[in-house]
């Protein structure tokens, strides 16, 4: 499951709800503003695990990362895609949020990153925070990588996400990394040689 691609044309079951999900209980993200600032995001207990050691690493270097969306449910999303529209606009909801069913955080293995600044929330992370230059030298170490990179808008489908990690386990998150491509890229590339074995035998 955790290299399970899920996007646009690659749905989740609406009904998909992950069996190990872990209430996070060191974060105040207030994403989830959406239903109840008090809600803690949750994802699966790899991830958190996993999540926990980047955390503690992140912080030796003086960088105070938090979950700021972890998993969402299908029902979950659709409200977060409504909102947004009603915010920012259908286009730009497009553009940066999955409809219900096709979004990663429903599988719980897809974080949103924020950071406590001396204890202020901060959930704009861009290309120039300390954050994500730090994530992108080391999240792929933990299992993380950046999903929705810039100059790859039309494999994704979405728009750069600088704050939008996907969990899909250390040594996978290497060889992406190492390889610059995308979870598209690598599914693609797996099948075609899947294709070619099959036409060779
Ligand atoms: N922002 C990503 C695409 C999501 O909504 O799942
Ligand atoms: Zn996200």
């Amino acid at each position: 499951m955790i290299d399970t691609l899920i996007n646009k044309n690659n749905p989740l079951d609406e009904n998909y709800v992950p069996e190990d999900l872990v209430v996070t209980d060191n974060n105040e993200g207030n994403f989830h503003k959406y239903v109840d600032p008090s809600l803690k995001p949750s994802v699966t207990r790899e991830v958190y695990e996993a999540f926990c050691s980047l955390q503690e690493d992140a912080k030796k270097d003086g960088i105070n990362i938090i979950i700021d969306s972890g998993y969402r449910s299908y029902d979950y999303q659709s409200m977060v895609f409504d909102s947004i529209c009603e915010e920012k606009g259908v286009d730009y909801a497009f553009e940066y949020v999955a409809i219900p069913g096709t979004s990663e955080h429903q599988s719980g293995l897809a974080i949103d990153i924020a950071v406590l600044n001396d204890g202020v929330y901060d959930d704009n992370i861009t290309e120039e925070s300390d954050v994500y230059k730090w994530m992108i030298q080391n999240a792929h170490y933990y299992g993380f990588i950046l999903r929705y990179p810039k100059g790859k808008e039309s494999i994704t489908g979405y728009n750069f996400e600088p704050w939008h990690y996907r969990y899909v386990g250390v040594s996978l998150a290497i060889n992406l990394y190492e390889q610059g491509i995308t979870l598209e890229e690598h599914h693609l590339k797996n099948s075609l040689t899947l294709k070619m074995g099959k036409e060779q035998a």
